[in-house]
């Protein structure tokens, strides 16, 4: 079908932040909200895509025609996401948390007069993108991004080759860009053919282009 090129084919995205707790009332995020991830999960829908969202904690609706869990941790990201595998393509946008608190307190951690303040210890989070690029079940299709402020494009070369990518979206979420939280995005492709910049866009329109080359991308793989 020319305007359902992805019918029949399976899709997990990854969208948002995640939360990592430190106690039962406070946790480390970050300021992802989920918009670029959403579009781009609706925009495979779109296509034909059978789609698996798994969206860390956000404040926007979950898209329509998508099948959604809704975690909070990176390990729980993980988690949903190899128990949504196998797929096609797996497009990894969430800003998971680098690092988590170690030993997390069951109580509240209390603020008592005159106490010194409570030093964090974090402990690495598992990183999704790499394991699912060096899965047993790899999909056929692996996308990651690559959010820098700066040295966007080596960063970006490197993650591909790093975490077994076939694709990295670059993007610059510099403050100064209002690209992190906001409604428009401006990316550069990096594959192993070489680098594609493209305009500013809003995300949605970044999101429809996006798929269009995932599949041509699966299309041409089988
Ligand atoms: O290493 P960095 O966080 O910059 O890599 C970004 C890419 O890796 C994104 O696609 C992001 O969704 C993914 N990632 C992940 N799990 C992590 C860290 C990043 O899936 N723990």
């Amino acid at each position: 079908q020319v305007d359902k090129p992805l019918a029949g084919r399976r899709a997990v995205v990854t969208s948002g932040p995640t939360h990592e707790p430190i106690d039962p009332v406070r946790y480390i995020a970050n300021r992802s909200s989920g918009r670029q991830g959403h579009a781009i999960a609706a925009a495979l829908a779109g296509l034909g895509a059978e789609v698996t969202l798994v969206s860390g904690p956000v404040a926007i609706p979950d898209p329509a025609n998508v099948r959604v869990r809704h975690v909070e941790t990176a390990r729980e990201m993980l988690d949903a996401v190899m128990t949504s595998l196998p797929a096609d393509i797996a497009v990894m946008v969430a800003a998971v948390a680098d690092w988590r608190v170690e030993s997390l307190s069951d109580q509240k951690i209390k603020k008592a007069p005159g106490d010194a303040a409570p030093a964090l210890i974090l402990t690495e989070n598992p990183d999704i993108l790499k394991t699912i690029g060096h899965h047993a079940e790899r999909p056929a299709v692996v996308v990651g991004f690559a959010a820098e402020t700066q040295s966007v494009l080596a960063n970006g070369r490197d993650k591909l080759e790093r975490k077994g990518a076939d694709l990295i979206v670059a993007n610059d979420v510099s403050p100064r860009t209002g690209i992190m939280g906001g409604e428009h995005n401006q990316v550069t492709l990096i594959s192993r053919d070489g680098v594609e910049h493209w305009p500013d866009m809003d995300k949605a329109t970044v999101a429809e282009r996006l798929a269009r080359v995932i599949a041509e991308r699966l299309i041409s793989k089988s």
